[in-house]
């Protein structure tokens, strides 16, 4: 059977789901793979790299099993072959009509977003690997925005003390950007509304800002705030913003937007020079002041609002998002062959849709259609 390697249609976007390396491990494995034409290149890897590997380089692929890094346009969906199998990062709830789209042609639908965050699925977690590169870059972006320096300086010239970085949410990208941070010389403070948060934020050498207010939901995420617990957050953290040199937010709730947890008048009470870097701008920012892809100026502080970090380092996060792919997709097939493993529940929660049916329960009652409950039918394989 064929897997089709797609060119990302996404503006800004320089990943591929695919590297050479990994499409020569599924052509070992007995599988025919198509890639479009050019759907490398902003990743660096080149055609004739994949044509090397053993697949065929096509204008517009479509194989049994569609490999995506974004979610499908509807233009893209009415392309994909009736019945085939899809995966890409694509948040079912917020794309209501391709998701009815991709069900009305049959695709069995997967996206990273549904994977079961349990230490098995750690190999496949493409968010988590994404979530990875975006805290790096976030505090990459910071360090390049600010004009002072990050580390403590001892010079002939005089001496500079180290940056104040506080870090809003302590998830993947969070950590990942404490230790960016650290590595860089700067102070970190951290804070998250979920309790575990502490410890780990402290793993990985920062100080914890603890609030009296804490908000943990199933699953290890965090649930959304009321109204009044928002507004006691606010007043709790404008101390710490303030005596911040950088603020680095990646606050995010699954499906939802994200929280403001920095108000405009947090941003003015902010020293001239300072900065912020909302890592969360694609869902909304966690900033009232953030415009997604564009550098706010406010009272001489300086607001950027991130946009598709990963973009940004286009390599190494194809080659990690790859390798998630090339794990996850192991479970649904083999040897050249679909076949997915039903019974395993990484298997059922990761598809929101099978053969015609919703098969992810709050997408179901959104979409006011059926729900398909694959986990009662595991056991007897479904078609
Ligand atoms: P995320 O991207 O959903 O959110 C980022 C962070 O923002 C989270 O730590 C969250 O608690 C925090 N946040 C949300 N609302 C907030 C608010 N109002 N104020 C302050 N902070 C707020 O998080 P991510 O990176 O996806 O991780 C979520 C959880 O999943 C974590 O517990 C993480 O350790 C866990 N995890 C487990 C994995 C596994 O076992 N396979 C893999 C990856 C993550």
């Amino acid at each position: 059977m064929k897997i089709a390697l797609h060119r990302e249609s996404r503006v800004g976007e320089t990943r591929v789901a695919l590297t050479p390396d990994v499409v020569g491990a599924f052509v070992r494995d007995g599988w025919t793979v198509e890639v479009a034409a050019g759907a490398g290149e902003r990743a660096h890897f080149s055609d004739q790299s994949y044509l090397d590997a053993g697949a065929a380089v096509v204008g517009a692929p479509a194989g049994d099993v569609n490999v995506r890094v974004n979610a499908p346009t509807l233009d893209e969906v009415a392309l994909l072959p009736e019945g085939s199998l899809h995966l890409s990062f694509l948040s079912p709830l917020l794309q209501l009509e391709v998701v009815a789209a991709l069900n009305e042609r049959r695709i069995t639908a997967l996206s990273f977003d549904l994977l079961p965050r349990i230490s098995r699925a750690q190999y496949m977690d493409a968010l988590s690997s994404q979530a990875t590169v975006s805290g790096y870059r976030a505090v990459l972006a910071a360090a390049s925005h600010f004009d002072r320096f990050f580390p403590l300086l001892t010079t002939a010239a005089g001496t500079i003390r180290p940056a104040r970085v506080l870090v809003m949410g302590v998830g993947v990208a969070g950590l990942q950007a404490i230790a960016t941070a650290k590595r860089l010389g700067a102070k970190v403070r951290a804070y998250d509304v979920r309790s575990a948060a502490k410890e780990e934020a402290e793993s990985a050498g920062a100080t914890f800002v603890v609030l009296a207010l804490t908000a943990d939901a199933a699953g290890g995420y965090a649930r959304e705030l009321s109204d009044d617990e928002r507004r006691t957050q606010q007043a709790a953290l404008a101390g710490e913003v303030a005596q911040s040199d950088v603020v680095i937010t990646t606050a995010a709730v699954p499906g939802r937007r994200a929280p403001i947890l920095v108000t405009t008048a947090m941003v003015e009470a902010m020293s001239e020079g300072s900065l912020i870097v909302d890592m969360a701008a694609d869902g909304g920012g966690n900033c009232e002041v953030t415009r997604a892809g564009e550098v706010v100026e406010r009272n001489g502080v300086r607001v950027v609002g991130l946009t598709n970090p990963p973009a940004e380092m286009g390599a190494h996060a194809s080659f990690l998002y790859a390798n998630n792919v090339a794990k996850l997709l192991s479970l649904f097939g083999h040897g050249g062959e679909v076949a997915p493993a039903w019974d395993d529940e990484i298997v059922r929660g990761v598809t929101f849709a099978h053969g015609g049916q919703i098969t992810h329960a709050p997408t179901a009652e959104a979409l006011g259609v059926e729900y398909r409950d694959l986990n009662a039918e595991s056991k007897e394989s479904p078609s």
